[in-house]
């Protein structure tokens, strides 16, 4: 459903919020259900938009998946099982609607010998190539051709082999995960350099070791992997997820508010943290939480988006509508992608001023942002929308919610308790001018 936020802003947050299981986490660790008939049983994933899609796209490929009861929250689980091994292809309607379903390339190829998948198109975060996903796999011995907007990909047995993974803007973490989930039914050793060292990455090699894979190396970027030659089913809970924690986070620090975000690995945002310290935010955290107060003003701070274990580019946008209101200029770069400032144009409608420059943006913090009407476009940049919505005065309108479903399990109802005027509605939009 589309939908739409209606916010009206200047209320602090403050209290106690949980986050979900990982998204990135969750969407390589389904694909790799592909690696074996048994069940596999992933605890903690969220009911998302983009979990919904890839549920759809490996139905197509013989995989049955279901949720197990009808709990919520963190004890919910989705049950995956092969039954019918004989599908390869998936289609380029449902890969380009949700990218990470390209990840489903590197296990088809392992289990089933043979796999056409879509290439999945770009972004409006920028070109999103997969180049290094391809050279992987073909190291590994994939015959690969490209034809009609399909990877068409053949392998009788994977062979083990040294695979770089490193691009131009550093590791690849889809990419990783395509080559890993690949490199594990190989005959032999390969060794991954250059590899995502992203938490998400660790926590798809921790399955893949309780399903029978020897991985060593998990969380540096040079990953040695012993293929197998054949997997079991696993249960597994996925890590939660860092990019809606620190979403969760700077809203509470955007309004000037004291909240606990629970049901988190501190750890997994030391980066996020560290820079919530440097613009003036007293900090806590306890073995799953973190505490954070913050000051009206901000102090103003340079980030600059970069692989893990640096500040993510997936947080990028919200702390750029973050810094709007900061007590002077701030720089904010994404090193991971460049053109990932999409949200910049929606910001400065609300009463931000930010100049763009290459891979950057430049803003200079205003007394006050101004509730609008504005349009989402990609699911963190809508998200920085919601963080300049709730600060913003009067009242701001969020069209095409829709996006912000993909990776975050109602935002809205865990932002109105801790006390945002927030409601979601799929009614004929008020007149707001
Ligand atoms: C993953 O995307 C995440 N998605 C993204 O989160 C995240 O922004 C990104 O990693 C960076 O951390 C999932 O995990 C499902 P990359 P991915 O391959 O894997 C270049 C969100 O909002 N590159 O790590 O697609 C690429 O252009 C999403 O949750 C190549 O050059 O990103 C980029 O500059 C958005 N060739 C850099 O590497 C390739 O073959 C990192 O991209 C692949 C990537």
């Amino acid at each position: 459903m589309a939908g739409a936020f209606l916010i009206t802003g200047g209320t602090p947050l403050n209290g106690t919020v949980g986050v979900a299981g990982s998204k990135n986490a969750a969407l390589p660790m389904m694909a790799s259900a592909l690696l074996t008939d048994e069940p596999m049983v992933l605890d903690g994933v969220p009911r998302l938009t983009d979990v919904a899609t890839l549920c759809r796209v490996l139905s197509e490929l013989g995989v049955a998946a279901a949720w197990d009861g009808a709990g919520a929250g963190p004890s919910r689980a989705l049950r995956l099982q092969v039954l019918d091994r004989s599908p390869v292809r998936a289609r380029y309607a449902l890969v380009r609607r949700m990218r990470a379903s390209f990840c489903v390339l590197g296990p088809l190829l392992a289990r089933r010998g043979r796999a056409v998948v879509s290439l999945p198109g770009g972004c409006r975060i920028g070109p999103r190539p997969v180049d290094l996903h391809l050279k992987g796999l073909a190291a590994l011995g994939a015959e690969l051709t490209l034809a009609h907007g399909y990877v068409i990909a053949r392998a009788q047995r994977l062979r083990g082999a040294t695979v770089d993974l490193s691009g131009p803007a550093g590791p690849t973490v889809t990419g990783t995960a395509n080559v890993l989930s690949a490199a594990v039914l190989a005959r032999g050793e390969t060794l991954l350099r250059g590899a995502a060292r992203e938490p998400e990455i660790v926590d798809l090699g921790r399955l893949l070791c309780r399903m029978g894979a020897r991985i060593d190396g998990l969380g540096t970027d040079t990953v040695r992997v012993r293929g197998v030659d054949g997997l079991g089913g696993a249960r597994h809970r996925i890590i939660p997820d860092r990019i809606e924690a620190a979403t969760l986070a700077l809203a509470a620090v955007a309004t000037g508010g004291t909240a606990t975000v629970t049901g988190v690995v501190p750890g997994h945002l030391a980066a996020v943290l560290d820079r919530l310290a440097a613009a003036g935010v007293e900090l806590a955290s306890g073995a799953d939480w973190i505490r954070l107060s913050a000051p009206r003003p901000l102090r103003p701070c340079r980030i600059t988006a970069a692989p893990y274990p640096g500040v993510p580019s997936d947080v990028q946008a919200q702390w750029t509508a973050v810094m709007a209101l900061a007590s002077g200029r701030s720089m904010v770069r994404d090193r991971v992608f460049p053109e990932r400032f999409a949200h910049v144009p929606e910001l400065v409608r609300l009463g931000a001023r930010i100049g763009l420059a290459p891979g950057a943006a430049v803003v200079d913090g205003v007394a006050r942002l101004s509730g609008a009407r504005v349009t989402a476009s990609d699911l963190r940049a809508s998200a920085a929308l919601v963080l300049a919505g709730l600060v913003a005065r009067g009242r701001t309108c969020i069209e095409q919610a829709h996006w912000l479903d993909r990776g975050y399990e109602a935002l809205d109802r865990k932002l109105a308790r801790l006390g945002a005027v927030i409601e979601r509605t799929e009614a004929a939009l008020p007149a707001l001018g």
